[in-house]
């Protein structure tokens, strides 16, 4: 019988703290569990084709479908082999059976919703259980760690971590994520400018603005890191207002970084029409998505209307 193994990963969002975080900064991240990426391992039958010792991975979303020794350097593939590493799986073992990976994703691409790293952790989780076994989250983030830095040369950490552990988290590069319970019951509005733009391109331009004025530069990552940690009071004491004044303090400090845009401006301006408590950019910028923070859950459809109605593509609810 020929059945399927299938896991999925979440989205994300950052709550604030993006771009500083790059450079060590705080930042706090939140999983979307409604909006996942989800993949499916199939076993081949021996004699299906002549490639035992190899894995069928099949994109339709991306209209992809390739053999993984084939072409290492994609970045399925990569979280593929990277796994079988970590489970010491490989065509030489006794377990081993060829397979057929399949990857379908409801995240848009190159929107800041973490699409990359909820591929890489859905399909390390398929890989694994396909062979009866089981990561840790620690496992899965540094699994997808290593994709993510193929998909822009400089990442925090944050994205792979979020969604690997699938609760809002407290992020310093290079440290343990602190889960941020608290930050789980917001009622935010997820609004998609529909522009899309690789993380790589925002990061790689606040990277050369950095090296060409560090001291500017740093002094905003840290004004960034002082917001973050006035969200985290204002969370952790229930304070939605105070927590809504960071998160337009923070979009205007990442308007000066230049990584906003009329689009993302557009629709945070909506959002505070409607009587959002505050709307920021979230993520890389230039383009995807930007959040904002309802009262609660009937003000949240009033803000998603209002976003609707000033043109975004999508609109999520966190809950
Ligand atoms: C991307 O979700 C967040 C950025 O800060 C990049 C990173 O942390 O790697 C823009």
């Amino acid at each position: 019988m020929n059945t399927a193994t299938i896991r999925s990963a979440c989205a994300k969002v950052i709550l604030c703290g993006e771009h500083a975080v790059v450079y060590g900064r705080p930042a706090i991240a939140l999983p979307l569990p409604g909006l996942r990426a989800t993949a499916t391992a199939t076993a081949r039958e021996p004699g299906d084709d002549a490639r035992a010792d190899d894995v069928d991975v099949i994109a339709p979303d991306i209209n992809a479908r390739y053999w993984m020794r084939l072409q290492p350097g994609r970045p399925i593939a990569r979280i593929i082999q990277l796994t079988l590493t970590r489970i010491g799986m490989s065509p030489e073992h006794a377990d081993w059976r060829p397979f057929t990976l399949s990857l379908t994703s409801d995240i848009p691409v190159g929107a800041n919703l973490g699409s990359g790293a909820a591929t890489s952790v859905a399909a390390a989780r398929a890989t694994a259980a396909f062979f009866g076994q089981a990561l840790s989250p620690e496992d899965l983030s540094a699994l997808a760690f290593e994709v993510e830095r193929m998909h822009h040369g400089t990442p925090s950490g944050i994205d792979n971590t979020v969604v690997a552990f699938e609760q809002p988290v407290w992020f310093v590069r290079g440290q343990p994520p602190e889960i941020l319970a608290a930050a789980g019951a917001l009622a935010l509005v997820i609004g998609d400018t529909g522009e899309s733009t690789p993380t790589r391109v925002p990061v790689g331009d606040v990277r050369a603005a950095w090296q060409r004025d560090p001291v500017a530069y740093d002094a905003l990552f840290d004004q960034i890191a002082r917001l973050v940690i006035q969200a985290r009071d204002a969370l952790l004491a229930n304070d939605l207002p105070a927590l809504g004044d960071t998160m337009n303090a923070n979009h205007a400090l990442l308007q000066t970084l230049t990584v906003s845009n009329a689009g993302l401006d557009a629709l945070c301006a909506a959002a505070r029409g409607a009587g959002a408590l505050g709307a920021k950019m979230s993520g890389g910028g230039r383009g995807g998505n930007m959040i904002a923070l309802a009262r609660d859950d009937g003000h949240a459809a009033s803000v998603a209307d209002a976003l609707r109605a000033a043109g975004a593509t999508r609109v999520y609810r966190s809950r």
